[in-house]
């Protein structure tokens, strides 16, 4: 039996990428997890398939968030999801789904803004609002946020102030539903090899420049995000509330001195 055998999960963003491994780890320990998507069907599939084929359960709704009503329609397909294994209540809800943005702030249109607000920040603040009564006591939030909103990075800006927005939720949370042992957290990767960062990660010399930066030496993978995650998930996580864990492999802590 796995520390989450019983719980239920969403993830949003699950997919791929950092949402897939969160999915992966999640189902590992025995949770039913809703894997939520934008529009890759066929990467939603994958996970869950990869998790019922380990012998969990798991279930995929889509929903493109920045569309009118999105929200609507994934509490209506996680609805019927835990219905239909026998359950209605949530344990867990990871914010993971969200975009990247690659323009200084003289080329960022009020479109771009509006969008990345709408996906990073809105979305997921009233995926919160409509989870809470779906939220068992002593249930998990834990959003997504980036390194991103705590150093500087030209070409990041509607990027950094989207995460900063969305990290700057869990204190607030914490303590509103702390007393029923519901913890609220965010998680705050550096760079990791994703779809999101092909752009980049694609190019070996950018790749070797923040490597540089890293104290252990190497860009994250998903996995290595979905284990914090998944402590956080766990009950070791329930004395962690109102928090932003770095989880970047220390990046940017300062300069990095051969020895
Ligand atoms: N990769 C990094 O270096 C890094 C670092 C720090 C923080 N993060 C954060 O970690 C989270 C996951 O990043 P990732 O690198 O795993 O990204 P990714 O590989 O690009 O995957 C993004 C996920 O979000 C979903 N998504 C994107 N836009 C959506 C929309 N409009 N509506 C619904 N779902 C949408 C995608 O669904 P589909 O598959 O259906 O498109 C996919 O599951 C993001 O919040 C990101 O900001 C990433």
């Amino acid at each position: 039996m796995g520390e989450l055998s019983g719980k239920t999960a969403l993830v949003t963003g699950g997919s791929r990428g950092i949402g897939r491994a969160v999915a992966l780890r999640l189902a590992g320990e025995g949770a039913l997890v809703c894997v939520h998507y934008g529009g890759d069907e066929d990467a939603a599939k994958e996970t869950v398939a990869r998790i019922l084929d380990a012998g969990g359960r798991s279930f995929a709704v889509r929903a493109r968030f920045g569309e009118d009503g999105a929200v609507d329609r994934l509490f209506e397909g996680l609805t019927a999801g835990l219905a239909e294994h026998g359950v209605n209540g949530l344990d867990i809800l990871v914010n993971n789904a969200g975009i990247a943005s690659t323009s200084p702030i003289a080329q960022v249109t009020e479109e771009e803004f509006g969008r990345l607000l709408a996906i990073n920040v809105s979305t997921p603040f009233f995926v919160i609002q409509r989870a809470l009564p779906l939220l068992n006591d002593g249930g998990r939030i834990i959003n997504m946020g980036s390194t991103a909103s705590r150093f500087a990075v030209t070409i990041q800006i509607g990027y950094t102030i989207s995460k900063a927005a969305l990290e700057s939720m869990a204190p607030t949370l914490a303590n509103e539903l702390g007393r029923r042992g519901i913890t609220v957290n965010t998680v705050a990767p550096g760079a990791v090899w994703t779809d999101m960062t092909i752009g980049y990660t694609s190019m070996p010399e950018v790749v070797a420049g923040l490597e540089a930066m890293v104290a252990l030496g190497r860009l994250g993978e998903p996995e290595d995000v979905a284990d914090v995650v998944g402590f956080l998930a766990g009950p070791r996580g329930r004395w962690v509330t109102g928090q932003t864990v770095d989880v970047s492999g220390g990046t940017y802590l300062g300069p990095i001195v051969p020895a």
